[in-house]
């Protein structure tokens, strides 16, 4: 049996979903404003990169912006942009090295120009990499993907190049933004909120889901590997006797 950490690498989950949660609240906590919640939690998303990679996990998909977070704030949301592209700029070498693939899913189009501009460059120095492939869901939102992917085929039926009897589960994977890709395994949420928000609405189907109260900023690796060790006792049985 594979070890890693004391996990049993061949029970891990293939895809880890993480609804990073708390940033906020771990700032006030500390009477900081909320930004430094969110400076403090790019050192957790650097962990649980690293982390993953080095287990074999072959998809993380990181909740970085929902599209309900465009509510927020102007400076906030500006603020949080800017801190992707701080990221992306400053990691770019090291997540090379760790053969990471730097992918997007959402509604990226509606980012800042130069938040796009950064991201479609990771990705482009990326895509060759085999290692871990890192999904920011960037102004994303699962029911807004859903849309998006349903008025694509709609149009695909309208011009005759699918027919309706075609629309089945594959197909629909195949318009998502997450096309290609297995579905989430494990979904982890910290900040002690018990609900998706929104998080990859489809193919969280039968994600097995993992709560803590823990904050964002302060989501340890030996939580992490908690997490997965659960995950790696729990029985999914899809529905089956
Ligand atoms: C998560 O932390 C980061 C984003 C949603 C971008 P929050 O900013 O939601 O932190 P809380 O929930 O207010 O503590
Ligand atoms: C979910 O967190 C979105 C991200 C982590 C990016 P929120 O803080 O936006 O979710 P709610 O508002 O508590 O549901
Ligand atoms: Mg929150």
């Amino acid at each position: 049996m594979a070890q890693k950490y004391g996990l049993d690498t061949a029970k891990l989950p293939v895809h880890v979903g993480m609804i990073m949660d708390g940033n906020g609240r771990w700032a006030k906590k500390r009477n900081l404003p909320r930004i430094a919640g969110h400076r403090e939690g790019a050192k957790t998303v650097r962990m649980a990169v690293k982390t993953s990679g080095e287990l074999g996990i072959k998809v993380l998909t990181l909740y970085a912006f929902s599209t309900e977070n465009w509510k927020r704030p102007k400076e906030e949301v500006n603020f949080l942009m800017n801190l992707l592209v701080e990221y992306l700029v400053k990691e770019i070498d090291e997540l090379q090295q760790e053969n990471v693939r730097i992918c997007s899913i959402g509604n990226v189009t509606d980012l800042p120009k130069k938040a796009l501009e950064t991201l479609k460059n990771a990705e482009k120095k990326t895509v060759n990499n085999k290692g871990l492939q890192l999904n920011l869901a960037l102004s994303y939102g699962g029911r807004d993907e859903i849309v998006r992917s349903f008025r694509n085929i709609a149009y695909k039926v309208k011009d005759g190049l699918i027919s309706p009897e075609d629309i089945d589960h594959d197909l629909i994977n195949e318009y998502l933004d997450t096309k290609n890709q297995p579905d989430p395994d494990l979904i982890i949420r910290t900040s002690g909120e018990m609900r998706l928000s929104n998080f990859l609405l489809w193919q969280g189907a039968y994600s097995e889901l993992w709560f803590t109260d823990t904050l964002w900023p302060d989501f340890s690796k030996e939580e992490y590997l908690q997490a997965l060790e659960d995950f790696t006792k729990r029985q999914r049985r899809f529905g089956k006797a």
